[in-house]
């Protein structure tokens, strides 16, 4: 799993996972190695390249605020509406706090990165990030839950059996385990992921950019 194509549920049509696209990259670094500040001022080096945008960041907590900032900023340009910003915020922080609960940052230059791009009539969130080893338990979960998820047909249904899951677990479980199913149903997206050579871990969330969805 992780690089076959998505099949967007909502149209019935298959579409091409991301990778297997010819995507727009971004050249540059927002908040770049070392720079682990919180800041609100662009940094000199960063880009949104026609329609994408590229930071990279350290595995810091704070760093989940500066990238929804950034995605805000961003997917501002564009003149989508509250609602849908909203959206792919979330979908982002929560891609982004995966990564670094779940990554491999044992060494100083190893970093996250954060890709936003607009594709024709979808929006893709990338999240890369080096793993491990000692992460194949969380890699099979990610998988398992992907695909949980989609074996539903409205991810609504998943995102309330889940909630079900949630509530009988002792109070003190600090894993909630709703990212995910909320990428999917809140934020209407197709979740995949791959390994690349490097080892680093692709995740990504596909939302398609629907006319209501246009200020
Ligand atoms: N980037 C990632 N790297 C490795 N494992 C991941 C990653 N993202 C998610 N997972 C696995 O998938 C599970 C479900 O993720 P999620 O729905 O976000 O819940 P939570 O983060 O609260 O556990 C995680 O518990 C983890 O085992
Ligand atoms: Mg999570």
């Amino acid at each position: 799993m992780g690089v076959y194509p998505i099949s967007d549920q909502r149209d019935g049509k298959e579409r091409p996972s991301c990778r297997e696209r010819k995507l727009p990259r971004g050249s540059g670094k927002v908040d770049g190695p070392g720079n682990r500040t919180p800041q609100e001022k662009p940094h000199p080096d960063a880009t949104a390249s026609r329609k994408s945008m590229d930071m990279t960041v350290g595995p810091e907590w704070e760093h989940i605020e500066i990238v929804r900032r950034r995605t805000r900023l961003f997917l501002n340009k564009y003149g989508f509406s509250r609602e849908f910003i909203d959206a792919i915020t979330m979908v982002g922080s929560e891609l982004v706090e995966n990564g670094i609960k779940y990554g491999d940052f044992g060494e100083p230059e190893k970093k996250l990165k954060f890709k936003l791009h607009i594709l024709e009539k979808n929006i893709i969130v990338e999240v890369i990030h080096p793993t491990s080893a000692s992460a194949t338990r969380h890699l099979r979960r990610l998988d398992k839950t992907i695909q949980w998820i989609r074996g539903y047909q409205d991810p609504f249904q998943a995102y309330v059996e889940k909630l079900k899951e949630v509530a009988r677990r002792p109070i003190t479980d600090s894993e909630s385990g709703l990212g995910l199913v909320r990428i999917a149903h809140e934020g209407k997206s197709i979740l995949d992921f791959f390994i690349a050579e490097d080892n680093a871990l692709n995740v990504s969330a596909v939302a398609g950019i629907e006319k209501a969805l246009w200020r």
